[in-house]
């Protein structure tokens, strides 16, 4: 009888954290309350007024202001591994527009939101919730919606046709996303000083839409929206709205992203850090959420084709050492359906000084 309870509850916390709002849930549930060191401390603020590395993305399209815009890049991504764009050419009504219609999908009846549950990590499309639904022992406060977004047209079919804007505006935005990654790995890999050979592979490479939905919670000092982690792929474009939570890691600091209109924030992934072989560093990020407002954003993860091998470009490891261990997407998603995702564990094990004798 006990059992059946737990049983039940599991199952209502595997629907999300949509549903418990809309059943009424006034007190935070047992199996969202983090352990106290890993609550945040929404008290504690970082000394100094925080600037965020901004990179002027029309100044990186003129020969005249490119030198400047590539100095301040290489530094974003050797110092902080993150900064936002600014002037990207997207229009900020088309940014609004879809973050409208990413809304309205959480706000659709829970039956039409379950049509998109899966528990396949590999499904082209999967609505879920928390972080790592399959390994999290307590959930995060967070649903989302995950798009695999390459090549377009073979997934565009399995996207959710309601609400009817969505499917429209989340391709043209793919489109426009795959073109700022792209163009800002050619200038990143001008700042390392090597070759452009694997921009051919990144155009080809994977690319997944993840639409976040934070509800308000009722309890938010005792639990987080997204635990601290590092991103998979080289980059991710994060598009998101008015509503603060965004906390990135500055030394010892949880520096807040203030969003600023009609900019778009970029964080180095895993895979990049592996590719410069350490030079660019993956940065450790989480969700803060709040009692009163809902939040929404969208994280654009770019990286090479699903079969293709990371490992630190040659030409940076002729004269350091070799630090990372070759990888692939599939042992990313093995690990992750065996292991905790949070923090950079995956890249950890990624790591030459790591390396068994037999897994060379
Ligand atoms: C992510 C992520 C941050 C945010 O989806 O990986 O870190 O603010 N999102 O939603
Ligand atoms: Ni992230």
């Amino acid at each position: 009888m006990v059992m059946e309870k737990k049983d039940e509850e599991e199952s209502t916390y595997l629907k999300g954290v949509r549903n418990l709002c809309e059943s009424g849930t006034k007190k935070l549930p047992r199996k969202y309350i983090l352990p106290v060191p890993e609550r945040p401390l929404q008290s504690k603020s970082p000394s100094a007024r925080f600037k965020l590395p901004t990179i002027d993305f029309s100044q990186l399209q003129d020969s005249n202001g490119r030198p400047h815009a590539l100095r301040s890049l290489s530094r974003a991504c050797q110092e902080y591994g993150f900064f936002q764009i600014v002037n990207h050419g997207i229009p900020s009504e088309s940014l609004l527009s879809l973050l409208s219609s990413a809304r309205r999908f959480f706000e659709l009846s829970c039956e039409e939101r379950e049509k998109y549950m899966s528990n396949d990590i590999r499904a082209p499309v999967r609505y879920g919730t928390s972080f790592n639904q399959l390994q999290d022992g307590v959930f995060f406060w967070r649903d989302f919606l995950k798009l695999s977004c390459h090549p377009l047209l073979t997934f565009l079919p399995f996207w959710p046709s309601s609400p009817p804007q969505l499917r429209e505006e989340a391709m043209s935005y793919a489109k426009q996303s795959k073109a700022l990654f792209l163009v800002l790995m050619e200038a990143i890999l001008e700042t390392l000083g090597i070759g452009l050979s694997v921009l051919k592979e990144l155009k080809e490479g994977t690319h997944m839409m993840v639409i976040n939905c934070f509800p308000p919670c009722p309890e938010p000092d005792l639990t987080l929206g997204m635990p601290p982690h590092s991103d998979y792929g080289f980059l991710t474009i994060l598009l998101q709205d008015k509503v603060k939570g965004l906390q990135v890691q500055c030394g010892d600091d949880w520096i807040t992203v203030d969003p600023v209109a009609n900019s778009l924030f970029v964080n180095v992934g895993d895979h990049l850090e592996i590719f410069s072989n350490g030079r660019y560093k993956s940065v450790l990020h989480r969700v803060l959420v709040n009692s009163s407002k809902s939040r929404n954003s969208i994280a654009s993860v770019h990286s090479l084709p699903f079969d293709s091998i990371v490992r630190p470009s040659p030409e940076l490891v002729k004269e350091n050492q070799r630090l990372y261990k070759d990888t692939d997407f599939a042992s990313f998603l093995n690990y992750m359906t065996t292991h905790e995702t949070n923090q950079k564990h995956f890249l950890e094990s990624r790591k030459v000084a790591n390396m068994s004798p037999d897994s060379q």
